[in-house]
């Protein structure tokens, strides 16, 4: 019998998790099957609890259940501790692990996918919800010059920035206070792109050489990257490179093998 896992979120029809561990698992000869559960609103924990009781031994979690993930988990890594959230969990004998690959998953896309190197870099992030919380640790211990943090709540990105001021360098604000900064390196943490908006971000931030990352992606270019573009960025990401690098990384934690990356950002890109 193949070893089982799962993505449990809601939605999660839509997941390209399954087949980016299914290429990962046929690529590396690793016997597992791996498949998506939707979860009802209320009824995360009875999800995980049968999967795991019909023999399932691992599972990613997506939204809006990562911070039951983190409650649910009888211990988590350091990293999974810094996002309070948890995308991945191990079902060993008698305990249930949490873990987050979210932020790696964002180091390795930006560092090893892209070439850029965030040591030095003046970094800007966008949002102060789940998403970039997740990934500040991580891209503080990279050792940026600065890490600014942008919310259309200012006081929320104050708050968070508090939160790791002891990881770096961080300040947290609105957009109004950037007003006169210049960024490296600009990632866009919000959700605004589901409601077909953009962040309040003055086209004068980006350097000459920027990087612009979109957490998010879609079957075209975001709507924040559409816009940097618009202002003259010609180094432009999307999140599905993130996305396959976390998977990898949790791939990693469940099978101690390190899958190869980038035939499977291609196949997905190719879709
Ligand atoms: P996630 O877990 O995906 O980060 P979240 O916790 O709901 O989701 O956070 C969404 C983030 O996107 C927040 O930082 C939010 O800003 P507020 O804290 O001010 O709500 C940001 N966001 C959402 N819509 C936005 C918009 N139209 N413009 C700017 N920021 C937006």
């Amino acid at each position: 019998m193949p070893d089982r896992y799962a993505v449990i979120g809601n939605p999660v029809s839509h997941s390209k998790s399954p087949a980016i561990h299914a290429a990962f698992a046929l690529a590396t000869g690793q016997d597992l099957t791996y498949e998506a559960i939707l979860a009802p609103l209320d009824g995360f924990r009875a999800k995980v609890d049968s999967f795991r009781a019909a023999g399932g031994k691992g599972a990613n979690v997506t939204l809006p259940f990562k911070l039951e993930a983190f409650d649910l988990a009888a211990a988590s890594t350091e990293r999974a501790r810094a996002a309070h959230a948890v995308n991945t969990l191990s079902f060993d004998a008698d305990a249930v692990r949490g873990d987050n690959t979210d932020g790696i998953g964002l180091i390795r896309d930006i560092e090893t996918n892209l070439g850029v190197e965030i040591a030095g870099k003046r970094v800007l992030v966008m949002g102060a919800g789940g998403a970039a919380r997740g990934v500040l640790g991580p891209l503080l211990e990279r050792r940026p010059a600065s890490l600014a943090l942008a919310n259309r709540t200012p006081d929320k990105a104050i708050e968070l920035a508090a939160r790791f001021a002891t990881q770096g360098h961080v300040i947290g604000s609105g957009y109004g206070a950037l007003s006169g900064s210049r960024f490296d390196i600009v990632i866009n943490a919000t959700s605004a792109s589901l409601a077909g908006d953009l962040p309040p971000l003055a086209a004068s931030v980006f350097v000459a050489g920027a990087l612009a990352y979109d957490m998010m992606y879609g079957s075209g270019p975001t709507l924040f990257l559409r816009w940097a573009s618009e202002q003259g960025v010609t180094h432009l990401a999307d999140g599905l490179g993130m996305l396959v690098e976390q998977a990898a990384e949790s791939f990693f934690v469940w099978r101690a093998v390190r899958p190869d990356t980038a035939p499977v950002i291609a196949m997905l890109r190719a879709h």
